[in-house]
């Protein structure tokens, strides 16, 4: 069965608490928190004063996804506010290597994202020191967008390229699943679904989160 990380993206912000308890409580497994810095991606999202705000609504796992540049900055303070898993980007990090241990080293999980125009290959030497990769179905920056359903074949490259390095790493995937694709997008390999708009723009978040938690 999948685990499921729910946006908060897509939640309203005005009763974050609120709708980060509702999702706790309807069974999600991670909490899936975007980070942007305007700087990255185009959008501006928020930083480890909120995080750190919204740690004691519940005891899910925090996935932080950091889309910000020169991440190696702030993961003290990222760490500091309750992140349990930190992703960072190949495309944000010349020195994805150092950074990578560094964060394993400070005792947290670490997720390595690449964009739809990265080559799911160019993470390969560290597959191996990773406990999750994240290939991205859209381009970062915003939610709502169209699923890229080139997507399904890189989940599979990814798949192959975990069995080859003999990775422990789960593959997450971020942006436009819906419960018309998630079927399609498990198959090809995915063990953890992020969706924000799909669940927050639901009638009914706790029936969302439930239907998705079928596959
Ligand atoms: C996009 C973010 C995603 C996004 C997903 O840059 O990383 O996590 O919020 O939202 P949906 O599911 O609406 O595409
Ligand atoms: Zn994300």
């Amino acid at each position: 069965m999948i685990k499921l990380a729910p946006s908060i993206l897509s939640a309203n912000f005005g009763r974050l608490e609120e709708e980060i308890r509702k999702i706790s409580e309807a069974g999600c497994d991670y909490i899936h928190i975007d980070v942007m810095d305007g700087a990255f991606v185009p959008n501006i999202t928020i930083g480890p004063i909120v995080i750190k705000a919204i740690r004691k609504c519940t005891d899910k796992i925090f996935d932080v996804h950091l889309m910000i540049a020169d991440p190696i900055r702030y993961i003290d303070d990222f760490i500091n506010s309750g992140a349990d898993l930190l992703t960072v980007h190949y495309e944000g990090e010349k020195h994805l290597h150092r950074l990578v241990t560094s964060i394993k080293e400070k005792g947290v999980k670490v997720g390595v994202a690449i964009n739809p125009g990265t080559p799911c290959n160019a993470i390969e030497p560290i597959l191996p020191i990773l406990d999750l990769v994240l290939i991205m179905s859209v381009n970062p920056g915003f939610g709502g967008q169209s699923f890229i359903e080139a997507s399904l074949d890189r989940i599979k490259e990814m798949k192959d390229l975990i069995e080859k390095t003999e990775s422990n790493c789960v593959i997450q995937v971020d942006g436009g699943i819906t419960l018309d694709n998630v079927e399609q997008v498990v198959e090809a390999g995915a063990d953890v679904i992020v969706a924000g708009s799909s669940i927050f723009g639901s009638p009914d978040v706790r029936d969302s989160i439930q239907a998705f938690k079928k596959y």
